[in-house]
């Protein structure tokens, strides 16, 4: 198996979901996806997560992201679960959890780490463009729970670095202050951006306009 890296096409396949069986860049679209894997169903740290990603569904459909679930167990316990965490949320799962119990998808993604407990997938993250391409990876250990919000932080952050040519510092979120990227000259980041400051010559801030 082959390492997916930042840039890669992120790779097709079919496979049977809670929602129906999906054509992966079929159902994609022309959306941003989070496709993101849990050890299995019927734990706890993954009924809260799963749960989280349900209630936020407005904030996926503001930023044009379709998340997607993703563990090596069957649909008929992926469908079993739904009603678990939509309970303990408070909340309705719409989003597809893909049935993997061949590991077919979660080997092709990198999923399993056999250092890391058993066979089945650690808490991986992709975010992949409209263009499919994977933009994110994180990878998280199977007793701690992903942040969400984090996720939604840095989609924010890639589709504004794509829309205004622009890099963002630490800790930046939606309207903060952005970094001018060093191909910019300050003559030209001045005509482009408003506030435009100057800490050292290789690093400069400004306000994207209309923010
Ligand atoms: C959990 O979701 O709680 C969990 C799953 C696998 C290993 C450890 C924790």
């Amino acid at each position: 198996m082959m390492t997916l890296m930042l840039g890669d096409v992120a790779p097709d396949f079919t496979s049977e979901t809670s929602a129906g069986e999906i054509s992966f860049h079929d159902w994609a679209g022309d959306n941003w996806v989070v496709l993101f894997s849990h050890p299995a169903d019927f734990t706890p740290v993954c009924t809260t997560e799963l749960g989280r990603v349900a209630q936020l569904s407005d904030e996926w459909a503001k930023r044009d992201v379709k998340p997607i679930a993703l563990s090596v167990d069957s649909k008929e316990d992926h469908d079993n679960w739904i009603s678990d965490i939509n309970s303990y949320g408070n909340t309705t799962v719409e989003y597809p959890i893909i049935a993997d119990p061949n590991k077919t998808v979660a080997e092709l993604y990198g999923m399993i780490h056999p250092n890391e407990g058993d066979t089945s997938s650690v808490r991986s993250v992709f975010i992949i463009d409209p263009a499919k391409k994977i933009r994110l990876t994180m990878t998280y250990p199977k007793s701690t729970g992903r942040n969400f919000d984090e996720i939604l932080r840095v989609i924010d952050a890639l589709q504004t670095a794509d829309r205004a040519e622009v890099a963002t510092p630490v800790d930046w979120k939606s309207g903060d202050r952005i970094v001018v990227p060093p191909t910019v000259t300050t003559d030209e980041a001045r005509e482009r951006f408003d506030d435009v400051q100057e800490s050292f010559p290789y690093l400069r801030t400004a306000q994207i306009r209309g923010n």
